[in-house]
């Protein structure tokens, strides 16, 4: 894979390139697109020919791919997770914040509070509010400069409204990846407020050297009684604009009242996101991903290495993910001139740490999953806005 060739995706009504300028007032003309998480890598070879062969096919009826679409998942989760799952236990959402969308309404009920481990993702709180739940914000601390579970606090927060959890395991942002001993401590904290586990793990994939994600049914299999794992390969791959996710339930109870929920609404997955999700899961989507997790992780030592020689900039040590989490509380600037400087200043989108929930107030997310060359470009300009700090 050639990850440094520029692909231009402005003007293909590409999210994260030409909505930064209604949105962040960075003009996709001179500005570093860094905010969405996506990246601006090409798919794999063997999933562009297999929508080649897709489309060159010219009818887009309704297919029966369940078979090979369960199977390349089943093999990608033993292969690379050591995790073996039921083809009975997987559904198929439109992405996996329709994922947590279908679990709140098929587990929980308006009025229940749903507990995050914040600051997190900004759509589980979206929905759980759009849904009519309450968000439980428990904050995670930081020591030795990650994040860690304070379960003593969270524990004194419960009130026994609260029905379920949604963690994300590896963490975004922060780029956690949670131990086994910490997946234990999530697990017994489920089982002693009567919580439901949702483990929303589509960062699985982007795990650097030195760090192991666990399934969390690997990790505790005695929560599978009250545990939903969603998943995809849409972060890996690159392909989140077709949609596709996973909702794998081993717990039979649970996985009939899901599918009954499914049926209802007659949601169902996608020709093109589930071929492609067959032709990732496979020994060249493999391929891919041992090529990508080094670029990716020179990406983040050379960013790192301009960020923190900025005085009072602070970029957080990722085990994974391609989402650097920077703070900016050392500069003691108001939240208004920190982003200031870096949208006008640096012509950088970068998403605002507010939308986090608790404890990213201080703090932007800058994507790095993309070209080395862009990568070099934001750490020249982020060095020049706060130049007058050195
Ligand atoms: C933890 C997490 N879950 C879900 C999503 C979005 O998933 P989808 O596009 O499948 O809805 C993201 C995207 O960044 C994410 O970081």
């Amino acid at each position: 894979m050639d990850f440094d060739k520029i692909i231009d995706r402005r003007g293909t009504y590409c999210a994260k390139w030409d909505m930064m300028e209604p949105l962040y007032g960075v003009s996709p003309e001179d500005g570093l697109a860094m905010w969405v998480a996506d990246t601006d890598f090409a798919v794999p070879e063997a999933v562009s020919a297999k929508m080649r062969e897709m489309a060159d096919h010219g009818v887009y009826g309704y297919v029966n791919s369940e078979a090979e679409y369960k199977g390349a998942i089943q093999w990608w989760m033993e292969t690379r997770h050591g995790w073996s799952v039921e083809a009975d236990a997987i559904f198929t959402t439109t992405g996996l914040v329709n994922g947590v969308g279908m679990c709140l309404d098929t587990f929980t009920q308006p009025g229940d509070g749903i507990v995050l481990f914040t600051p997190v993702y900004h759509a589980f709180a979206k929905v759980i509010r759009l849904a009519g739940r309450e968000v439980v914000e428990c904050q995670m601390v930081q020591q030795e400069g990650r994040y860690q579970l304070d379960f003593d606090a969270y524990d004194a927060q419960m009130t026994g409204r609260e029905k379920m959890v949604i963690l994300c395991s590896p963490h975004n942002p922060g780029g956690r990846v949670w131990t086994k001993a910490e997946l234990e401590q999530v697990a017994a904290f489920c089982q002693r407020h009567d919580l439901m586990l949702i483990s929303d793990e589509i960062h699985h994939d982007l795990v650097f050297t030195g760090h192991k994600h666990i399934p969390m049914p690997v990790a505790v299999p005695e929560i599978i009684d009250r545990l939903v794992m969603l998943t995809a390969p849409s972060k890996t791959f690159n392909f989140a604009g077709l949609h596709t996710g996973q909702v794998i339930i081993p717990d039979e109870k649970l996985r009939e009242q899901f599918r009954r929920r499914m049926l209802a609404i007659y949601l169902q997955g996608n020709t093109a996101g589930e071929f492609a999700t067959i032709a990732a899961y496979s020994p060249a989507g493999a391929a891919y991903v041992e090529e990508l997790l080094p670029y990716l992780a020179t990406n983040k030592a050379l960013f790192d290495a301009a960020v923190n020689a900025i005085p009072g900039l602070k970029s957080m040590e990722l085990q994974a993910t391609y989402l650097a989490w920077v703070d900016f509380s050392g500069t003691g600037m108001e939240r208004e001139e920190f982003t200031r400087r870096v949208e006008q200043g640096a012509k950088i989108a970068a998403n605002h740490g507010t939308t986090f929930g608790s404890g990213g107030e201080s703090f932007l997310r800058f994507n790095l999953g993309t070209q080395r060359s862009r990568v070099e470009e934001a750490c020249a300009r982020l060095t020049a806005a706060f130049s007058d700090l050195q």
